[in-house]
């Protein structure tokens, strides 16, 4: 079992942090609140979903604007209740039953700046809260007994909007969470590279991953991406096979942990034997960390996405994959062929985090350039965003069947080279960088030195 509490170190570093951090989100969300002429804030963890004629649930993940006050992510019908100029209750749900354990009362770095409240059901949760919540606002499921409670607005989205605005721009302390988080991570990842390299099945890669991140599945902040050879040109790949097979050429592994809360996400592609293929992932390495080299604060996103196609122009045609200028590539679209995906996108609370389009809390959203529909952020950076970099080249049969009918890219792809590699499926390489005025921390690289050096 992986050792995964925290060290003194971290420790101290939460306790230290967490104090300002609820500070600076009770202050935000007061603005907010007055904004709307809310009077207070009601957040719900959740339900437990049951499935269908049966009596067990699937696995219960909260909400993620619960997740946003506390690092709680397994307790079902709880609340946050936060009135501006109090100090925010838990209400925790916590059934008298003997079927199921009961959620204990909660310890750490950051309950004493809470007031918590036990509720055995939903009438003592209604009870732990003011009679009038006639003014509040609520985000959450519209659970059946709420219509009773005399709620204000039930998720209100113009305060919703505010709110998912202000998570991009993370605190110190959710930075500790996000470098913890990437540490467990790249534990997770080195554990799976060696089951890769002795022969594993993607299932018992997935097993070695979660074994050295000390988390069951359900615990990840996404179901990891663990394909092995042709495997890696789905890019959301699921099938976690368990069969080893035949022949073993590459392993592109797409899997993040999580730390109170908070995800990592990383992305690594690996040759067996292959030294072209390693070649070509040597050349995606060097191509990453040219685009990570262009992150600090006033860089609008969509730039660096565009740039990524530029540079990935002219690696398919070092790479001898295309027969044309990289320029050419872009300008034919052979590029999203290749590269069907955004760059990258804010991670936070959630691995796809909120937020990503917004011009202001107020105006409306900033588009995505033209032809590229699967880009998840628009904004311009700001010090404290928390960015992927993860760009790639996918050998996808759909993509390419579409690209051989299309004349302006047919006779622009080298079909034999294309051919030949598409046994590895595609590579992707993925970091979390955190922005700042000069430039960028990159937590991924940092973790990986920290945990190879321990
Ligand atoms: N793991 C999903 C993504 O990289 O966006
Ligand atoms: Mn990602
Ligand atoms: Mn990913």
């Amino acid at each position: 079992m992986a050792d995964t509490e925290p060290t003194p170190a971290l420790e101290a570093e939460l306790q230290a942090t967490f104090g300002p951090h609820l500070e600076a989100l009770c202050a935000r969300t007061a603005r907010a609140l007055e904004a709307g002429g809310f009077s207070g804030l009601l957040v719900h963890s959740g339900s437990a979903l049951t499935v269908f004629e049966d009596d067990r649930t699937y696995p219960f993940l909260a909400h993620a604007p619960f997740k946003v006050w506390v690092p709680l992510a397994d307790v079902p019908d709880s609340y946050i209740w936060f009135k501006p100029g109090s100090r925010p209750v838990l209400v925790l749900h916590q059934p008298r039953d003997y079927w199921y354990k009961p959620a204990d009362l909660p310890r750490g770095y950051w309950v004493r700046h809470f007031e918590v409240v036990a509720a055995a059901d939903a009438a003592a949760a209604r009870a732990a809260l003011p009679a009038d919540l006639s003014r509040a606002a609520y985000i959450g499921d519209a659970t059946p007994e709420l219509a009773s409670w005399g709620l204000g607005t039930v998720n209100p989205r113009d305060l919703m909007r505010r709110l998912d605005y202000d998570r991009a721009a993370k605190s110190p302390y959710e930075l500790a969470c996000l470098r913890a988080a990437n540490r467990l991570g790249a534990r997770g990842h080195l554990a799976a590279t060696r089951a890769f390299e002795r022969g594993a099945s993607e299932f018992e890669i997935e097993l070695e991953f979660l074994r050295a991140c000390g988390a069951r599945e359900q615990e990840l902040p996404y179901n990891p991406i663990i394909a092995l050879n042709e495997g890696g040109a789905v890019l959301h790949y699921q099938v976690l096979e368990k069969r080893v097979p035949r022949e073993r050429h590459s392993l592109l592994i797409d899997a993040g942990a999580q730390f109170a809360g908070y995800a990592s996400d990383i992305t690594r592609t690996h040759s067996f034997a292959d030294a072209d293929f390693r070649a070509l992932i040597g050349r995606m390495d060097g191509l990453q960390q040219r685009l990570c080299a262009r992150v600090r604060a006033g860089v609008d996103w969509r730039d660096i996405h565009l740039a990524a196609h530029e540079e990935t122009g002219a690696l398919l045609r070092e790479a001898d994959l295309v027969r044309c200028p990289g320029e050419e590539a872009v300008a034919t679209g052979l590029t999203r062929v290749f590269l069907p995906h955004g760059i990258g996108h804010l991670l936070g609370i959630e691995v796809h985090d909120v937020g990503g389009f917004m011009k202001t809390p107020a105006q409306g959203e900033i588009p995505r350039p033209e032809g590229h529909p699967y880009l998840r952020l628009t904004r311009v950076l700001e010090p404290g965003f928390v960015v992927t970099m993860e760009p790639g080249i996918y050998f996808i049969p759909q993509l390419l069947e579409a690209a051989r009918a299309n004349d302006a890219q047919a006779n622009r792809i080298n079909w034999p080279r294309v051919a030949s590699l598409s046994k590895f499926g595609g590579i992707r390489i993925e970091d979390d960088l955190a922005v700042s005025r000069s430039g960028c921390e990159n937590l991924t690289r940092e973790a990986f030195r920290a945990v190879a050096a321990a």
